[in-house]
């Protein structure tokens, strides 16, 4: 307990609840959630614990102090003062992260140069040396958050950002943010209890999440480092402890879950994705037209899919969505259809009426994840 220290959980817009839920799952005590991100506190294993499952949070930083600052030269006297050598030697290697809000300070950029600048010219007059700055690997992140003159400074315990879960070849079919696609999974309530399809799959994402959540497979299992690897009290017996405890956790998936993609190419990529995440025995991907298919047997199938939006893929989206909508009414009834998307045109030819809508973003673009509960006798109700 006495161990404890705060972390920050950073996530997507509108996924705070999931995420508050997600850490107290996996036994984070004081959970508050902030915007874009949820405080909580944990010790060392619980920090290499959270980076190793979490799937709804981008990156956990740990805060080390907060200064008010009124311009660049008080920002570059805070990073000066602060004893980084406590942190890292004239050998290792550093980057500045920066986050910036308010009137006066707007350039992220930078503010990471002014504090670099600080933290170089502290090592030269203290040791005539000083550590390089490193883009690609360094040995330390060090996130500056700058809301107005509150300046928030934390190390990055996991390095590149959490979506880089380890499965991801190159792709060029606009995939969808990991993080963003399991906690869209989450909002949508599904947690492993029934099949599960993304009809137009891609690169198989939401395949891939949907067997991470229904597996309890912890999300970053297949990544190689996290930043935490590189800190002067990286202890390797712990983590390894940590991971065990988690790997004896994870549960045989007996549900189906499967993907069609009419594009042979996305199809390549899905299964050597899925083949990378090691769910090849618990994920089918087809070649399939959505529109030559139809539900199977009786069970209730849980779709969630994001279909081409127009912004990246071109066609005619309004036709494309109208006959996603007919396809729904006739060939699958006893189905719960959740959609993100960012089209609100093309939303108004879908024929049906959503009976949720929530606010998300998908990089920079303002988006809709709709949920169109599919039953018989919905070609009835929602006539258009
Ligand atoms: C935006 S991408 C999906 C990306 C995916 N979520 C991922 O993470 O890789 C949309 C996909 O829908 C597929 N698609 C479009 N029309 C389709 C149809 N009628 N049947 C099946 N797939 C279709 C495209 O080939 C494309 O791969």
């Amino acid at each position: 307990m006495e161990n404890n220290f705060k972390m920050i959980a950073i996530t997507f817009f509108g996924m705070e609840e999931i995420l508050a839920k997600e850490l107290l799952d996996l036994g984070a005590q004081e959970i508050i959630k902030g915007n874009r991100s949820v405080n909580f506190k944990g010790d060392k294993g619980f920090m290499y614990k959270v980076n190793l499952c979490i799937k709804t949070a981008i990156k956990i930083l740990k805060p080390i102090f907060s200064k008010k600052v009124r311009n660049t030269n008080e920002l570059y006297e805070v990073f000066n003062e602060f004893p980084w050598e406590n942190y890292i030697s004239v050998d290792k290697t550093f980057v500045v992260e920066s986050t910036v809000f308010g009137k006066i300070f707007t350039h992220s950029k930078y503010v990471s140069l002014k504090a670099k600048d600080g933290i170089v010219d502290r090592f030269k007059k203290k040791f005539n040396d000083r550590p390089n700055v490193s883009i690609k690997d360094p040995d330390l992140i060090i996130n500056i958050h700058l809301n107005d003159n509150l300046c928030n400074v934390s190390i990055n315990s996991s390095g590149s950002n959490l979506n880089q879960r380890g499965y991801r070849k190159s792709t060029n079919i606009a995939p969808i943010n990991e993080v963003l696609a399991s906690g869209i999974i989450k909002l949508t309530g599904w947690n492993g209890n029934s099949d599960f399809l993304d009809p137009m799959c891609g690169s198989g994402t939401f395949l891939i999440e949907a067997a991470l959540i229904a597996g309890n497979i912890p999300g970053n299992l297949n990544r190689n480092s996290f930043a935490f690897n590189k800190w002067n009290d990286w202890d390797l017996n712990l983590f390894n402890l940590i991971k065990d405890s988690q790997l004896k956790k994870i549960k045989k998936i007996n549900i189906n879950i499967f993907g069609y993609d009419k594009s042979p190419s996305a199809i390549v990529k899905a299964k050597e994705n899925i083949e990378l995440a090691n769910l090849s025995s618990d994920i089918k991907v087809f070649q399939k037209d959505f529109f030559d298919s139809k539900k199977e047997g009786g069970n209730n199938l849980h779709i969630v899919t994001n279909p081409p939006y127009g912004e990246r893929l071109k066609g005619d989206i309004n036709s494309l969505y109208s006959k996603i909508g007919d396809s729904l009414k006739l060939s699958f009834s006893n189905t719960n259809f959740w959609f993100i998307s960012s089209n609100f045109e093309a939303m108004k030819y879908f024929g049906l009426r959503p009976s949720r809508k929530i606010k998300l973003f998908n990089g920079k673009l303002e988006s809709r994840l709709l949920f169109f509960p599919i039953y018989e006798g919905t070609k009835k109700i929602h006539k258009k």
